[in-house]
């Protein structure tokens, strides 16, 4: 079933299945080995029990959903199924089923082709749900947030890592010129192409600050919404929860910092 209906969708599609083979080498060349440090840190703050479940949406070649699954200690032969990665395309989901070769995710993670605006699950059946710069490619942010908030349990987490702009001027000097050459510049000459690499960096100079993410995430009714700004606010990892009745919430959104709160942040009534 062809689940791509705008040209936004058949546009991201058509990037991430040109760059399978080398997004995630390119990744950590462009983020300077960054990326692998924050989704360890989304791992912590998702802070997965054995017993729970989670959903990585855009789950791309699967790096979080294995992070989350590393990050539990008791993961063992009988464990039962903890993450579910979900992801329009295909190619990506083939290189992250791969990944599956290895024993110690086998069984743990699943991988299914689903869109990150209409999640192919019931309401209320995983414990955290988590989005890995997936935000900036969807078609719809706020139906999104809907969504993980729906398909999550009441008080389950709900978490985005996400490159944003950052609110320091001195650092937005630098970032921009990176963004506009050096990013494109550095990933056409690796992967062969430039569309795809104009594509992220227009897609990641046009986006938003973190808080404007946040005034999402609470204009969709999460509550406690929060987030850690990383590497000088390049990027954020935004956390909210799900309420018990879901309501527009009047809380305002506010930064926390990554090391004072130890990474952890609790979902408390
Ligand atoms: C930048 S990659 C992120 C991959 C992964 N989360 C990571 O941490 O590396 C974005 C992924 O989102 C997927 N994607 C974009 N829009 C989507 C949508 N509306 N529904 C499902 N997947 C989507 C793309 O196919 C791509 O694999």
């Amino acid at each position: 079933m062809n689940l791509l209906k705008t040209p936004k969708q058949h546009l991201v599609h058509k990037v991430f299945a040109s760059i399978v083979e080398r997004y995630e080498l390119l990744n950590t060349i462009l983020s300077m080995g960054q990326d692998a440090y924050w989704r360890k840190a989304v791992a912590k703050i998702a802070d997965l029990k054995s017993n729970q479940i989670a959903i990585d949406l855009c789950t791309g070649t699967g790096s979080l959903a294995i992070e989350l699954v590393k990050h539990i200690d008791t993961v063992s032969e009988g464990a039962p199924l903890t993450v579910v990665g979900i992801d329009f395309c295909d190619e990506m989901l083939s290189k992250a089923r791969k990944k599956l070769d290895n024993p110690r995710y086998k069984g743990k993670v699943e991988f299914v082709n689903g869109l990150a605006e209409d999640i192919p699950f019931a309401d209320n059946t995983f414990d955290c749900a988590t989005i890995a710069f997936g935000l900036r490619n969807v078609e719809n942010i706020q139906r999104t947030f809907s969504e993980m908030q729906r398909v999550v349990k009441p008080e389950g987490k709900i978490i985005s890592l996400e490159l944003v702009i950052p609110s320091s001027p001195i650092i937005r000097c630098f970032y921009y010129p990176y963004l506009k050459w050096i990013l494109p510049f550095i990933g056409r000459l690796i992967s062969k192409t430039g569309i795809p690499y104009q594509y992220l960096s227009d897609s990641i100079s046009g986006f938003m600050s973190a808080q404007d993410l946040a005034n999402i995430m609470i204009s969709v009714g999460l509550k406690d919404v929060g987030w850690h700004n990383l590497s000088c606010g390049v990027a954020a990892i935004h956390v909210g929860c799900k309420l018990v009745s879901v309501q527009p919430s009047a809380i305002s959104g506010q930064q926390i910092s990554y090391h004072q709160s130890k990474g952890c942040l609790s979902c408390q009534p």
